[in-house]
């Protein structure tokens, strides 16, 4: 009998059918599949590599009191997870207010030692976004004392140190980083500075900083990978002078390689004087796709701090993913000599979800760790070999990612499912949902189990997603009908309700249902909008399948406040907005889609309708 092995098919926890021994090098496995049991007891691995990443986890580890310019366990790496900055720079990815805190009270379960939560001078509700991260998720100690870093980024003006400043402060523990250009194309093109100009604003703005009163402070020298060494010593022995406390190594456009990054990082720590003052810090995009290995061989050669994303998310290609660096750190505690993070691993996957929902970057299927593929065994003899021992073809354990494996015999939801199973498998699942929240997920779920004979775990997250993960409504669809075909023009008429109660309706032909539906949504809602993206993805396989629909859309009106400052070029840009929605009809599932971007580009209207914007020209570098 063929065993397809899927991901992600699940179990309850309760019946995991494996179970990895970490207080010794023995395993215990035991793999049940519809009719097949086997039992492996007490294989013992003795060997120099890596067999199990699960295995070689440090269990009893503490994460180190925080000091901002020392660690004192010098095998404890800090991670400071920029995805509310670097990554919502992404085009597309921008979040709202409520979006981001969500995101930032996840990275606060996972664990991350700081947050960059934006960039405070771009604009006033990046400002106000960052200011209610620090408030309420830079407030939130837990009974380890546990509280992450909450970080402005601001280029070397004063305006910007200020204005990081005061959205970071309400946080416990405030950070605010700076950064300004040393590689000679750089200083000589865009800054238009010569270097001992680039040493005296960098010295003087790390002082200033301090001057605000803040004791943590981060500096940049931006595309150092392309940097003259010398120059960096020099200027990043005066920012240490001046007070800084950790340096922050980038590679800014992602041209290095692992050991050029690795050795970049040791001559940084053999040749800057005061070095062993502060914490050397890595930040590696991903142009060539060496992220991750770039930012593993930084922490090889001394870095202490890695800057790192969820799903790899970041300007062009990303950055190194929190993910992938974490993950290789625990399994190759052997190679770098056991280094160790605090990150609870088990709120990876729901964290990974977060950011694909709230940002609209879909992950590739065979992205590393937390695609769709990632634990999937296709081939025949994959299989065969995971029949018989798991540790043939995985070396991570789903489980340890958060992400709860089961099998065709698993737990199977369908119409007669009661709402106690359907928050049982949502808690598995890793959601921790209201009662209001579950119950409008039961009247969806219900919806579908009356269509479909099983309602699997792949369509349980796009109805969350569907249902949670969106922004505050502002419209929402009352109704719509449809008429198209060969016979004439495609016809929609659409029903919407506003957010005060009342309720709209539009009628539009159009060149296809879709297109006749969004235009009717135009007439109604009256915001100028260009659709730059649309894509359609089924769930699950077969004819019943969910469909989810993702559109990317940017805001026309000029007058529109969802404009942004890019960090990296100051240019005022228009910001665009995503939005997914999930339906059995693929119509609706696209007309819910549209209608979740302009709720979320209504949303920084409505929360900040007259945003100040502060003036390039007044803004020196
Ligand atoms: O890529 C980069 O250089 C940056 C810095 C601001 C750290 O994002």
């Amino acid at each position: 009998m063929a065993t397809v092995i899927r991901n992600p098919l699940f179990i309850p926890s309760s019946s995991h059918h494996h179970n990895f021994n970490r207080n010794n090098s023995s395993v215990l496995l035991t793999l049940r599949f519809p009719h097949t049991s086997l039992r492996h007891s007490s294989l013992h691995f003795k060997s120099r590599f890596a067999v199990s990443c699960s295995q070689s986890e440090p269990s009893s580890r503490q994460r180190p009191p925080y000091i901002p310019n020392h660690i004192p366990d010098p095998s404890y790496v800090r991670i400071f997870d920029t995805t509310l900055r670097d990554g919502e720079q992404s085009p597309g990815a921008s979040m709202t207010s409520k979006e981001k805190l969500d995101v930032a009270r996840q990275l606060a379960k996972l664990g991350v030692d700081i947050i960059e939560a934006g960039f405070p001078a771009a604009s006033k509700d990046d400002f106000e976004a960052v200011k209610m991260i620090a408030q309420e998720v830079g407030n939130a100690v837990d009974d380890d004392g546990y509280v992450p870093v909450i970080c402005g980024l601001s280029r070397c003006n004063e305006n910007d140190i200020r204005r990081a400043w005061d959205a970071v402060k309400h946080a416990k523990r405030p950070r605010v980083h700076t950064f300004i250009a040393t590689s000679a194309i750089h200083m000589e093109y865009k800054l238009r500075m010569s270097k001992e100009k680039v040493i005296e604003t960098a010295r003087s703005m790390v002082k200033f900083a301090r001057s605000l009163g803040c004791e943590d402070v981060e500096f940049s020298p931006e595309d150092a990978g392309r940097s003259d060494r010398e120059f960096l010593y020099e200027i990043l022995g005066e920012v240490i002078k001046a007070g800084a406390t950790t340096l922050n190594i980038p590679d800014t456009v992602g041209i290095n390689l692992p050991s050029e990054f690795g050795r970049l990082i040791a001559d940084i720590k053999a040749n800057t004087p005061g070095i062993e003052n502060v914490v050397i810090s890595t930040h590696c995009q991903n142009d060539l796709g060496l992220s991750t290995a770039n930012t593993i061989e930084g922490a090889r050669a001394g870095a202490r701090q890695l800057e790192v994303t969820i799903n790899g998310i970041g300007e062009r290609a990303g950055n190194a993913s929190l993910e992938e660096v974490v993950m290789a750190l625990r399994c190759g505690a052997h190679i770098t000599g056991n280094l160790y993070t605090g990150i609870n691993t088990k709120h990876i996957f729901l964290t990974s979800k977060m950011v694909e929902e709230y940002t609209g970057l879909q992950l590739q299927p065979h992205k590393a760790l937390v695609g769709a593929n990632a634990f999937a065994h296709e081939s025949g003899i994959h299989q065969d070999g995971m029949l018989k021992h798991k540790g043939t073809y995985e070396i991570i354990s789903p489980e340890d990612i958060g992400l709860e494996r089961t099998n065709e015999a698993g737990i199977v939801l369908g119409k007669l499912s009661g709402r106690h199973a359907l928050r049982k498998r949502l808690e598995e699942l890793g959601y921790e949902l209201n009662d209001d929240q579950v119950q409008s997920l039961f009247w969806r779920f219900k919806g579908v189990a009356e269509k479909k004979k099983r309602v699997t775990d792949a369509d349980l997250r796009a109805l969350v997603s569907d249902e949670v993960f969106q922004a505050e409504p502002v419209w929402k669809l009352g109704d719509i009908q449809v008429t198209c075909g060969t016979l004439g023009l495609s016809t929609s008429t659409v029903k919407l309700l506003s957010s005060d109660g009342s309720t709209h309706v539009a009628c539009s032909v159009g060149t296809g249902p879709v297109d006749s539906a969004y235009k009717a949504i135009d007439l109604i809602v009256k915001e100028p909008v260009t659709l730059l993206e649309y894509s359609m993805n089924a769930v699950t396989e077969g004819i019943d399948a969910i469909a989810t629909t993702r559109v990317v859309i940017r805001a026309e009106s000029e007058t529109s406040t969802a404009t942004t400052t890019s960090a990296s070029t100051g240019e005022t840009v228009l910001r665009t907005f995503s939005g997914s929605g999930a339906g059995m009809d693929v119509v609706v599932s696209s007309v819910k889609a549209y209608i979740a971007a302009i709720n979320k580009m209504l949303g920084f209207k409505e929360t900040y309708p007259s945003a100040e914007k502060i003036p390039i020209s007044s803004l020196k570098i």
